[in-house]
C-alpha cells in the first residue's frame, strides 16, 4: 500500500491507497493560519508536523501501516520555511497568498535575468521576493537562515531529515531555471542564497529520501520507506487525475482557484502572468492560470451572513443568467491576469432586492468569470482547453461546475476520486517512486458536467461586465 500526504492550506490529508489505488483509509486534521496584516498571510510549520503525527497516528488505527511501500508529498506551493543551521524554524511560514513582498517582487521583476531564467513573473508570493522582504526587514532572523525550504520539503525533512526540493514546487520560488530543470545559481546568489540552502533537487517520481526511524517506529511504518519527491499541490492533483499530457487539464476550486493544463514542453510567455512550472513527472511542463480566493471569497461571503458555505451553495437552484449584484474576488490582490497585490475585492450594483442568493450566486460568477480570465490568459500562449476535471472541495457545488462549464464553454467531469485530489496524486507519486512505474491513469468520472448553451451569450454578456469592473479594482488598495 501507498501513502499520501498532502499539506494544503486548511487542512493536512492523509490518504492510504492499496497497489490497484483502491482508497483503504483516509484522516484529514484542519489547519489554520493568521492574517497579522493586511496583505499577509502565515501559518506555523510547527503545526503542520503535530498534524501529520496526528493523521499517522489515526490512520494507524484503521489499517496496517507496516505493509506501507511508498510514501508521496503534496503541499501548498510558494511557502518560505527558513531554518537556522540545526534546521530550527526562525518564522512563521509567509504562504502563497502572502502578498507583503510586493515592492521586491517588482524590483526583481523589472530587474534582467529573473523572467528571461525562470520563465515567469516574479509574483510577490513567489519565495524569492518574500525571502527578501525578510533580509530587508528582519535581517536579525535573516543572518541566522542556513535554509529557506517549501513547505512539503519542511515536511520531508521531518520525515527524512534530508533538505531535498522538488521540480514542480522548485518553479514556483523564481530560483529555478524552469526549462533547464536546475536551480540558478545566479538568481540564488542575488538572493544571497546557495543550493545548499535550498535543497537537492529531485524529480516528483523519485526516491529522495527513506523513513526515519523515529517516526517508524512511532507509527509502525517500516522504516526506511522511501519518499517521493512528491509535487505541489496542483501538479500533484495533475498526478491524481492523470493530467499529464497536452490536452488535459483540470479545474481546482480551493482556496485558491486554478486552471491547469499538461503542455507539450515549455514556452512560457510570462507577459500573461500564466505560470509555466515544471510537472511532477520528468521531462514534462505544465502552465495554469491561479487566482488567489476561491473557495476562500465564498468562505469569507458565508462568514459576513453567519452561513455554512455549504449550506449557502445548496441553497441555490438553476444555473441563472449572470446579473446584479457583480462581484470581484480579489480579496487578497489577484495573480492571473493582474498580477496586483493590491486590487481588492468588491460587490458592485447592489440594490434593495439582493438577497443572500443573490450575493451568493454572484460570488459564484465573480470566481468563475476569474477563472475565464485565467483560460484566455492561457489562450494567448496557444494552450486551449476542451474538457476540464474538477477537483477541491468547491466541486461538490454542481452550481458552480454548471457556471464554469457554461463560462468556459467546456465538458467539466467530476471524478469519483475528485475529494482526493492532491492527496491521491501524492499518493501515486510514493508509488511511482517505490516502483518505477509512472503511469497516472485518468481515474473513473463519476459524472460530467455540459455547459448550459442558453446562457452561454448571458454568461459572456456578464464577462464582460466583470471585465469592466475589474478594472476598477486595481484603485481599492
Ligand atoms: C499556485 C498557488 C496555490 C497554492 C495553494 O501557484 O499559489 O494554488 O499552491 O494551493
Amino acid at each position: 500500500m501507498y501513502l499520501g500526504l498532502d499539506l494544503g492550506t486548511s487542512s493536512l490529508k492523509a490518504l492510504l491507497i492499496d497497489e490497484n489505488e483502491g482508497v483503504i483509509a483516509e484522516e484529514t486534521v484542519p489547519l489554520t493560519g493568521t492574517r497579522p496584516r493586511d496583505g499577509w498571510s502565515e501559518q506555523d510549520p510547527g503545526d503542520w508536523l503535530a498534524a501529520t503525527d496526528t493523521v499517522l497516528t489515526a490512520l494507524g488505527g484503521r489499517a496496517d501501516l507496516g505493509a506501507v511501500a511508498g510514501i508521496g508529498l503534496s503541499g501548498h506551493m510558494h511557502g518560505v520555511v527558513l531554518l537556522d543551521a540545526v534546521d530550527r524554524v526562525l518564522r512563521p511560514c509567509m504562504m502563497w497568498n502572502d502578498t507583503r513582498a510586493h515592492d521586491q517582487a517588482a524590483r526583481m521583476d523589472a530587474e534582467p535575468g529573473w523572467r528571461e531564467i525562470t520563465g515567469n513573473i516574479v509574483f510577490p508570493g513567489f519565495s524569492a521576493p518574500k525571502a527578501a522582504w525578510v533580509r530587508e526587514t528582519e535581517p536579525e532572523t535573516w543572518d541566522r537562515v542556513s535554509a529557506c525550504l517549501l513547505p512539503k520539503d519542511f515536511l520531508r525533512l521531518y520525515l527524512t531529515g534530508e533538505r531535498v526540493a522538488e521540480m514542480s514546487d522548485a518553479s514556483g520560488t523564481a530560483w529555478l531555471d524552469v526549462g533547464a530543470r536546475d536551480w540558478s545559481d545566479d538568481l540564488l546568489a542575488r538572493s544571497g542564497l546557495d543550493r545548499a540552502a535550498v535543497g537537492r533537487l529531485v524529480e516528483g517520481a523519485e526516491v529522495s529520501g527513506g523513513l526515519r526511524a523515529v517516526l517508524a517506529q512511532r507509527h509502525g511504518l517500516p522504516e526506511g520507506v522511501p519518499v517521493a519527491g512528491g509535487a505541489g499541490d496542483n501538479a500533484s492533483s495533475a498526478i491524481g487525475m492523470g493530467v499529464v499530457a497536452r490536452g488535459q487539464a483540470f479545474v481546482s476550486l480551493g482556496t485558491s482557484g486554478v486552471l491547469f493544463a499538461a503542455t507539450e514542453g515549455f514556452s512560457p510567455r510570462p507577459e500573461t502572468a500564466v505560470h509555466s512550472f515544471c510537472h511532477a513527472l520528468a521531462g514534462t511542463w505544465h502552465q495554469m492560470g491561479v487566482i488567489l480566493s476561491a473557495t476562500d471569497s465564498l468562505n469569507w461571503a458565508a462568514r459576513l451572513m453567519g452561513e455554512d458555505p455549504a449550506a449557502l451553495t445548496a441553497g441555490l437552484d438553476e444555473l441563472r443568467a449572470p446579473g446584479r449584484p457583480v462581484f470581484l474576488p480579489y480579496l487578497g490582490g489577484e495573480r492571473t491576469p493582474l498580477n496586483s497585490a493590491t486590487a481588492r475585492g468588491a460587490f458592485l450594483g447592489l440594490d434593495h432586492a439582493t438577497d443572500r442568493a443573490a450575493a451568493t450566486r454572484a460570488v459564484i460568477e465573480g470566481v468563475t468569470f476569474a477563472l475565464r480570465d485565467c483560460r484566455d490568459a492561457l489562450a494567448e500562449t496557444g494552450t486551449a482547453i476542451d474538457s476540464l476535471v474538477a477537483v477541491g472541495g468547491g466541486s461538490r457545488s454542481d452550481y458552480w461546475l454548471e457556471a464554469i462549464a457554461t463560462a468556459l464553454d467546456v465538458p467539466v467531469d467530476v471524478p469519483q476520486a475528485g475529494e482526493y485530489g492532491a492527496a491521491l496524486g501524492a499518493a501515486r507519486l510514493g508509488r511511482m517512486a517505490a516502483t518505477g512505474d509512472t503511469a497516472a491513469a485518468a481515474p473513473p468520472v463519476a459524472r460530467r458536467i455540459e455547459p448550459v448553451e442558453a446562457l452561454s451569450d448571458a454568461f459572456a454578456a456578464g464577462h464582460a461586465r466583470y471585465r469592466d469592473a475589474a478594472r476598477f479594482a486595481a484603485g481599492f488598495g
